[in-house]
């Protein structure tokens, strides 16, 4: 059905009118929609002509529909603009940056967060997201590493699948759905040295199996549009790769919808050194599959050349504007192109309701890493806390980057969130440092302060009158995201030295963080005797951190990245293979540095919880798993403290021979439990033959017939091993 109106519109359309839906400009020139200044007239223009496809960056009910206007009223052939934009961890009401989501491993959470997003963002006119982002990425120096699920293909795909249902809802014709993009195809995360943009160096073995899995399943789960990367690979850019758009994704992966290019990335192709000048990157764009070209102009500069030139054949441009077309009609946008633009719907979004989910998924984002001499949960005999560090009392910080219309200053503080709290305790406030000075925003630098330590005395004094301190420090909601890569990732500024100082006086300390990458903080692991890892929760940050600190919740978070001991161990993560030198039998000749313990501080799938769980001996159903066969693993999990608790109960295997070396162990399955104290709950985990397979050395998505471990715990390190043989 839709295809034969695919087909019935693109029969009307000119070169002209094809190419212009394969371009897609920004509307930021003006905030509120298209301007008519000097310097847009080009942009309006060709909106009336009729020769735009889509729009990104224009906000609000009136912006798009101005824009949809001078399109539809003006244009000969009439086809709906689709608008785009960053929706990343919320529209107005903001969640979990996405990493920190992750660590709830709470799928549930994570699609109801990206509905509620599609609900706010399609009320305000937008129907297109360019999220999930599902770049595995291992280097903590990388900004973006915010923005992801973290280092495990199988986590990521879980969270991509949850996204995607919940923005794009059962159905995209739904005015409250939002189509979603799988971004950045492919390798982005994996960039060389944490730099952003800069280069990846990966062979078949990882692309198929560690930056492809999540991709693939976002496809499978219907996701309406793919977003390419800025990237090479191997010296291709993943813009220009043929190979990776046109025979893995639209071929073997038979996917229908369309790839827009990251943000210029078909002209960056020139400075890559790859393509001669815009003409010649969109031919190569063009030819490799690339559908759309955001605010580039490559595509506009030189498609309809080069069908004319004879240079490409006109049926690639139509293969590309079926595509976009497919998506808009999916949309219901032929129908009622204006059906995002409704004021009713706006007034209806349930705002409170969304504060009350935010709050919830906040609290079961947060990791405790550490809880020494009881401090956590807060005693009721506790008489005075000070709360102290440059963002107990901020209520920026939280709202992270990739903020979307979440507002500056609008989230719940710790402070606040204490406050709000009915605890017994006096607190006390100082700031001590400032972290990030002056405005700061998604594109300017940031300044850190590094001098100013006149507020450190006072929380000192603070620290000292206090019978507990509650220190909160960490990143500015700036310094992870796009473009900025750090080679430090320690507590910036003079974060340390209040650290310091404070700990002189009062030993009492429990840090919270706030950060959108994994920090180094071995300083703190050492002398600090509690740490919650609070990432950057959003709106409801200082309540949901109240919520774990008084026991409230009984926090159940798990890392979905290692926390390193020092940064040069970057890249750090647990799904690695195992070296021909693993060990380290008395020799220096092994795998590892030799400045500091090998491994990480805090591996992934860890994190600790007010009440503890004990694993009993894992069973497995039968020794032996063979083709279409299947065996049951099983576990039971005890809760031997004396609160109730969520455990994230962690399936793990390793393939001891195959055709490729295979990490030491990767995740397989996860399973929340919630047990009562004394209550034991028996988890189950089915093994098949699909689990097993990977990318083999022949080329091909199998299982290899061997012996495989496998490992269960509460984090990758921990864990019960059993193992089985595979007979095919
Ligand atoms: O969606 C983003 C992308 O992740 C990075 N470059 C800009 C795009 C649109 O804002």
């Amino acid at each position: 059905e839709v295809e034969k109106k695919v087909d019935s519109v693109l029969n009307l359309m000119t070169l002209e009118e094809k190419v212009g839906q394969m371009i897609q400009y920004n509307g930021s020139w003006d905030l509120t929609g298209p301007a008519s200044e000097t310097g847009n007239k080009e942009k309006e223009e060709r909106l009336k002509k009729g020769l735009v496809g889509s729009m990104l960056n224009v906000l609000s009910v009136e912006a798009t529909e101005k824009a949809q206007r001078l399109n539809m009223e003006n244009s000969r052939i009439k086809i709906p603009l689709i608008f785009g934009y960053d929706v990343i961890h919320g529209y107005n009401t903001i969640f979990p940056v996405p990493l920190g989501e992750t660590a709830s491993w709470d799928m549930e959470a994570a699609q109801e967060s990206a509905r509620i997003a599609a609900l706010e963002s399609a009320a305000q006119g937008v129907n297109w997201t360019f999220s999930p982002m599902i770049d595995i990425s291992r280097d903590a120096r990388w900004g973006r590493i915010m923005e992801g699920s973290g280092e495990d293909p199988y986590l990521t795909a879980k969270v991509a699948v949850a996204k995607v249902k919940g923005y794009q809802g059962d159905d995209l014709s739904d005015p409250q759905s939002i189509a979603a993009t799988a971004k950045h195809f492919a390798g982005y995360g994996l960039a060389e040295g944490g730099k952003d943009y800069n280069s990846v160096h990966i062979g078949e073995n990882e692309l198929r199996n560690v930056v492809l899995p999540p991709f693939k399943a976002a496809a499978d789960a219907g996701v309406a549009t793919f977003m390419n990367s800025f990237n090479t690979i191997d010296g291709i850019p993943a813009t220009g790769s043929e190979y990776l758009q046109r025979e893995i994704l639209k071929g073997e992966w038979d996917w229908q919808g369309f790839v827009v290019s990251d943000w210029g990335s078909i002209s960056e192709m020139i400075p890559h050194g790859f393509a001669r000048d815009k003409v010649h990157a969109a031919e190569i764009a063009v030819t490799a599959g690339s559908d759309m070209d955001m605010e580039g102009g490559a595509y506009q500069a030189g498609l309809e050349q080069l069908v004319e030139e004879g240079k490409i054949d006109e049926s690639l441009i139509d293969e590309a504007v079926k595509r976009v077309l497919r998506v808009k009609f999916k949309l219901g946008l032929f129908e009622d192109p204006y059906r995002y633009n409704n004021p009713e719907l706006a007034s209806e979004i349930p705002f409170a309701e969304h504060r009350k989910t935010a709050r919830d998924i906040a609290k079961k984002s947060i990791v405790l890493l550490k809880n020494e001499k009881g401090l956590l949960p807060l005693k009721s005999s506790v008489k005075s806390i000070a709360v102290i560090g440059p963002l107990a009392d901020d209520k920026d910080t939280p709202i992270g980057n990739w903020r979307a219309q979440g507002e500056a200053n609008s989230a719940v503080s710790v402070v606040e969130g204490l406050k709000n709290a009915d605890i017994n305790a006096e607190i006390t406030y100082a700031k001590g440092v400032t972290l990030g000075e002056g405005e700061r925003s998604f594109l300017m630098p940031l300044k850190i302060n590094k001098t100013d330590t006149t507020g450190i005395s006072d929380a000192v004094e603070k620290a000292r009158k206090a019978e507990l301190v509650i220190m909160v420090l960490g990143e500015d909601a700036f310094q992870s995201g796009e473009g900025r890569s750090q080679v430090n990732i320690g507590l910036a500024g003079l974060q340390m030295e209040l650290l310091k100082e404070v700990q002189k006086v009062n030993k009492n300390i429990v840090l919270v963080l706030m950060n959108g990458r994994p920090v180094e903080i071995t300083w703190a692991a050492e002398n600090v005797p509690a740490i919650v890892e609070a990432w950057q929760l959003g709106t409801e940050s200082g309540n949901a951190i109240a919520d774990v600190l008084t026991g409230d919740y009984n926090p159940s978070g798990k890392l979905p990245v290692s926390f390193p001991r020092a940064v040069g161990q970057e890249p750090l993560y647990y799904n690695r293979m195992n070296t021909g030198r693993p060990s380290n039998d008395q020799h220096v000749t092994y795998s590892h540095y030799t400045d500091i313990t090998n491994g990480p501080l805090y591996p992934f799938g860890y994190g600790l919880s007010y009440t503890t769980f004990d694993y009993g001996d894992v069973s497995l159903s039968a020794s032996e798993l063979s083709s279409g066969g299947l065996l049951t693993l099983s576990v039971p999990v005890t809760n031997s403290g004396s609160v109730k608790g969520k455990e994230v109960v962690q399936l793990y295997m390793h393939d001891l021979v195959a055709s490729v070396a295979r990490p030491i162990k990767e995740l397989k399955g996860f399973e929340l439990v919630e047990l009562n104290p004394g209550e034991t709950k028996t988890v189950e985990f089915s093994i098949d033959e699909e689990m097993l397979k990977f990318y083999t050395a022949s080329g091909k998505w199998e299982a290899e017939p061997g012996e495989f471990e496998l490992m269960v715990g509460g984090n990758s390190v921990d864990v019960k091993t059993v193992k089985f043989d595979y007979k095919k």
